[in-house]
């Protein structure tokens, strides 16, 4: 038995195809200088509770210098620490401390667009139309009488046109917030700044970069109008001929990318492409390009046997196709907290529920007992799992912001019809009571629900039975048992269950029906919820051993 303390540091190469990864959405994880915004110093205080719930790696949010435009994806200097999360040398420690700890740090890196405070945008706009400076961006004359229409019709992601006007009459492109101007890939100067910029971090110590919006890169120069509007942070269908979404010219950047990474051993590169078509997800994947891609069909399937089984195979199935293995992931700090996805109604969408939704519609028992029920079977599964903080807490979205509190730009851009992000990203309770629940010592940057206590980590630790107590059961034994073992084998255990059984012979097994169902034999090594007479509830997971004999 490995105990999370003793862990041997992983000495292949390709460690991260079943490490599990915690994200650190950092401005509220922990904040330790107490002006009510997480930070570095935050961080490192609580570098030993990471390494204890037995994680591998940590994929730490933006954190460089930004006007947090959009939480830190408006980076303004990709080479400096924002003041309000710490300094350079403070990153380099933590990088440092982590690393001695047997915990990797993964960056995240913003490829697709800057701020509109980086230097370069600020160069943009004091040149002249067609001046170079411009080149780096994608600059456009407008359409109509004096150009005062924008170049197409592309919408932000955020909502409302993707152009903005600057006052010269030109247009420039950003598929996020206006802040976010979109860099112009095809531009060699943008490419070599970026190289460079992954030998920075990686020279500090970084174990490599996810990165951000890695569909977007590569942009049609001809800017032809979209045929119909649409929007993101839910899959793009069709992407085979998109003027700005997964286009083929972005494989080139990867490329170049993966010959820096290929210099310093054991790095990685996770993209996050939200591309409905496996086929083209995949192509990601080739052994010269990135080394894994967050798989959103898995995170955005119903609660229903058929249709988890069928996103688990085809993602096997795909990752298989290059040689990798699937990534698992349920929430992150884009999309409702999947506590609460699995307590609303099937089909229904969450993200606008949460402006106007009906309440009542929200079952938060049975979303948290399905959101326990899931990780057993995402833990199970060989590959890597990402883990968003909070989640091992069992933390729900917090639905009830109030507006005036809200942060996130999405609330602006969608017209006032989309209440954004923030309920995700609210400060993390570590203590029962306290000003923040132990968050800071003053305060926290959104304003943490009554109650938040409960689901604290004090409250927790060590009680039999709690969402963080199953977390760090899983880990302990997913590492024990997982011995480089990658396959796979369906069981079938009835038509609502999802059975599998792993090379190691563990057996792990979902409820998704309404009936109990036989659990078969062998010995019982964790489980979701209550289990009793050999039957497995609904909406319960359970780990088996399963004896040589019996396989
Ligand atoms: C990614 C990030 C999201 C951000 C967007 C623009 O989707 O995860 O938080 O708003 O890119 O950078
Ligand atoms: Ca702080």
């Amino acid at each position: 038995m490995t105990s999370p303390h003793e862990r041997p540091t992983p000495s292949t190469s390709s460690w991260w195809r079943d490490a599990v990864v915690y994200q650190v959405y950092l401005r509220s994880f922990a904040d330790g200088n107490a002006d009510g915004i997480g930070d570095i110093a935050g961080l490192r205080s609580r570098l030993e509770y990471l390494r204890d719930l037995g994680v591998d790696a940590l994929w730490v949010n933006p954190w460089y210098a930004s006007p947090l435009k959009d939480g830190g994806y408006d980076v303004a200097d990709y080479r400096k620490i924002n003041p309000e999360f710490g300094t350079l040398d403070d990153a380099v420690a933590l990088i440092a401390e982590a690393n001695g700890m047997g915990l990797r740090v993964l960056v995240d890196l913003v490829p697709n667009h800057t701020s509109a405070e980086h230097r370069w945008f600020q160069e943009a706009l004091a040149a002249l139309a067609g001046g170079e400076e411009r080149a780096r961006y994608h600059f456009r004359p407008g359409r109509g009488v004096d150009g005062s229409e924008p170049p197409n019709n592309w919408t932000s992601v955020f909502g409302g046109s993707a152009w903005s006007r600057v006052p010269d009459g030109e247009w420039y492109l950003h598929l996020f917030d206006r802040t976010q101007p979109d860099l112009n890939w095809d531009n060699a100067e943008v490419r070599a700044e970026f190289r460079d910029i992954l030998r920075f971090w990686l020279d500090l110590g970084a174990a490599g970069f996810r990165v951000d919006v890695a569909h977007g890169l590569a942009k049609d120069p001809t800017y032809p109008d979209l045929e119909r509007a649409e929007r993101m942070l839910t899959m793009v269908e069709d992407t085979t001929a998109h003027p700005f979404w997964d286009r083929a010219g972005l494989h080139a950047v990867v490329r170049e990318w993966r010959e820096i990474l290929d210099e310093y051993p054991g790095s990685v590169m996770v993209a996050e492409a939200w591309v409905a078509d496996w086929n083209r997800l995949a192509a990601y994947l080739k052994p010269d390009e990135y080394h894994q891609v967050f798989n959103f069909h898995f995170l955005q399937a119903p609660w229903e046997a058929t249709r988890i089984r069928e996103s688990i195979a085809v993602a096997f199935d795909a990752a298989h196709a290059h040689g990798a293995l699937p990534t698992w992931v349920l929430s992150n700090h884009d999309v409702v907290r999947h506590s609460t996805r699995y307590g609303l109604p099937q089909g229904l969408d969450a993200r606008a529920w949460l402006l106007d939704g009906d309440r009542a519609l929200l079952d938060s028992d049975l979303g948290l007992k399905r959101a326990r029920a899931a990780i057993l079977l995402m833990l199970g599964l060989p590959g890597s799992a990402y883990l968003y903080q909070g989640e091992e807490l069992g933390l729900p979205e917090v639905h009830d912001l109030r507006l005036d509190v809200l942060d996130d730009p999405v609330w602006e851009k969608s017209g006032h019809t989309l209440k954004g992000r923030d309920g995700s990203r609210v400060p993390i309770p570590w203590t029962r009571d306290g000003g923040s629940f132990g968050f800071g010592a003053d305060g926290s940057w959104l304003p943490q629900p009554v109650g938040w206590g409960s689901f604290s980590h004090q409250a927790q630790a060590g009680v039999e039975g709690t969402t963080l107590e199953l977390y760090r059961s899983a880990l302990r034994i997913r590492r024990e048992l997982r011995s480089g073992d990658e396959s796979l084998e369906w069981l079938d255990l009835g038509p609502d269950v999802v059975g599998f059984r792993r090379g190691t012979g563990t057996l792990v097994m979902v409820n998704l029906g309404e009936e109990p169902v036989e659990i078969p034999e062998g010995e019982p090594l964790l489980s979701s919820g209550d289990v009793a007479d050999g039957l497995l509830p609904a909406d319960t997971a359970i780990w088996v051993a399963v004896p040589p004999n019996r396989r």
